[in-house]
């Protein structure tokens, strides 16, 4: 396999919204992420991948692009970005964007120009019809997924929220747009590209046809040839889809992605129902066991995975894949489970030192646009999911769990800011759980983390963790996730106990050096009895 730079980064998703608000106004901003470089430095990540910061309404939050090629006033100016680059830089860190091509803002200049009329020329940069088709489609975001323009007696789709029209990219234009913003952000020293929702980019809507449509990947391929192909950096597609669909993105002759997420684990506790995640149901850690091989088996000889429990879209990872109960344990567990896999980890602003879901009191604490759209299509409408339910749903899986401030010490907002009220509530939990006290305890979540982003990249098995074979132990084992990582007759073994009861369990191999573990244990003896969420990693 050809080697890369990127192959052995660790890299670190900011949500700029959330993470330290430097002006006290109560949104996070990019001044906060200068102050804490020093901080990302020491734990151990290179590539900071930024959800987006450009103009934006933030109906969703910046995903609703009015500006492509500018900042939002919210986070800063562009000379806050260029210095958040150059500082990055001289911390050997580097700037992941988040490019979303699927849709934009309906403030974007574009929009407003297409509702001028049928003969604007960006009239065609959107997808209108005079009805709509497939009226059955709904919008992620609840609702129909067709909005009525009075003034051209026309309805535009969007897949997500209606201040999201999708881009019509049958429209050549669209293209060059795309194109030229993603070539303005490389030339400022962007090293990464995360691309948004990048399997809908083939839509046609007249077939109903929404994700992988038949002209996807000859345009992510001219996407690549036109831009970010013609420089040196990291690209991770996210692509609801299956293994083949990943290794039809990822394969590096065909000139896409280095690799795209999967969500088969993170999305597991949806049921199947209409209602998706409003109605989850428990975790099978034996199904997240078996896909996180299918993906190691299925990608690694070929392509490259992406490693990743928690992001901006999803509830924490101690919440869905472990316990609350077991806290530390679990959350040190699920680190060693991932990303010890071949691939590339991502880790998630928080994740690190183990926040957790926020009980919200009422609806009106939460913030996000797909709060309010099932709200209003499940408890509204159709009245198939109550009041109590429903919180209870967004609990387990609302958007805004990881959203919420960062928790950076004791003090009033948990250090997010000085004291204004943030644009979210903070968790009644960061006096124990926040960066401050966890560094000063050698046993923290934290210390942990540090501890693996270290061992991951220490010279002596740097090679085994990033290019060594993995090799699933004990498929069948439902309770105990065991592989083997072994490179140039070093073989590295990780073994971790995926369930808070006590289980005895016989190692593979004698143990010939604890390099990591989450129990202050020795290991003379091959037949053990793990503890809750036990978790091994050691030399044979
Ligand atoms: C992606 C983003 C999500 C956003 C959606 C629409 O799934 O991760 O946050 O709401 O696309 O852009
Ligand atoms: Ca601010």
């Amino acid at each position: 396999m050809e080697r890369k730079w990127w192959h052995d980064k660790f890299i670190y998703q900011i949500y700029p919204k959330s993470f330290k608000d430097s002006n006290n106004d109560g949104i996070g901003d990019i001044k906060g992420i200068i102050e804490k470089l020093d901080y990302l430095k020491d734990l151990g990540v290179d590539i900071l991948w930024l959800t987006p910061f450009f103009t934006s309404p933030m109906v969703d939050n910046g995903y609703d692009i009015a500006d492509y090629c500018d900042i939002n006033p919210l986070f800063g100016t562009m000379a806050d970005m260029d210095l958040l680059i150059s500082e990055a830089k001289k911390r050997e860190i580097y700037i992941m964007m988040d490019m979303v091509a699927n849709h934009c803002s309906n403030k974007h200049r574009w929009f407003q120009e297409a509702i001028k009329s049928k003969d604007n020329p960006y009239h065609d940069y959107f997808i209108f019809r005079d009805k709509p088709v497939h009226e059955e489609h709904r919008s992620c975001f609840g609702g129909s997924a067709w909005e009525y323009v009075e003034s051209l007696n026309q309805y535009y789709f969007h897949e997500f929220a209606k201040e999201q029209p999708d881009l019509n990219f049958d429209n050549p234009k669209i293209m060059e747009e795309i194109e030229n913003a993603i070539n303005f952000w490389m030339k400022k020293g962007i090293k990464g590209i995360r691309f948004d929702v990048i399997h809908m980019i083939g839509k046609q809507i007249d077939n109903g046809i929404y994700g992988y449509g038949p002209k996807l990947h000859e345009r992510v391929q001219e996407l690549y040839k036109t831009s970010y192909g013609n420089y040196d950096i990291v690209t991770v597609g996210e692509a609801w889809g299956n293994l083949e669909q990943a290794l039809d993105f990822t394969l590096p002759e065909r000139n896409e992605f280095n690799m795209v997420f999967q969500f088969e684990c993170t999305s597991s506790t949806n049921d199947n129902s209409k209602h998706g995640k409003f109605t989850p149901k428990p975790i099978d850690m034996k199904f997240c066991k078996d896909t996180w091989i299918k993906y190691q088996d299925g990608l690694n000889k070929k392509s490259w995975n992406a490693l990743f429990v928690e992001n901006h879209d999803l509830g924490r990872c101690i919440n869905r894949f472990g316990s609350l109960d077991y806290q530390k344990e679990s959350a040190k567990a699920i680190a060693t489970m991932v990303y010890f896999q071949k691939g590339t980890p991502y880790i998630y602003q928080g994740q690190e030192i183990g926040m957790t879901n926020i009980r919200m009191d009422k609806l009106e604490d939460y913030n996000d646009v797909e709060v309010y759209g099932a709200y209003n299509d499940f408890v509204v409408k159709a009245k198939d999911i109550t009041y109590e339910d429903f919180m209870d749903a967004c609990y387990k899986e609302a958007r805004d769990n990881n959203r919420i401030p960062f928790q950076w010490d004791d003090s009033v907002n948990a250090g997010f800011n000085k004291g204004k009220k943030p644009w979210l509530k903070i968790n009644n939990n960061y006096k124990e759980v926040n960066v401050k006290y966890e560094l000063k305890d050698p046993d923290s979540i934290l210390n942990f983390y540090k501890k693996l982003t270290r061992l991951r990249k220490n010279p002596l098995y740097k090679d085994t963790f990033t290019y060594g074979v993995f090799e699933a132990i004990d498929k069948d084992n439902k309770d105990i996730f065991t592989y083997k990582r072994e490179f140039e007759g070093q073989t590295i073994i990780i073994v971790v106990n995926m369930k808070k009861d006590k289980i005895s369990y016989k190692l593979p191999y004698k143990v010939n050096k604890v390099l990591l573990n989450n129990y202050n244990k020795e290991y003379k003896n091959q037949e053990l009895n793990l503890d809750p969420y036990e978790a091994i990693v050691y030399l044979v």
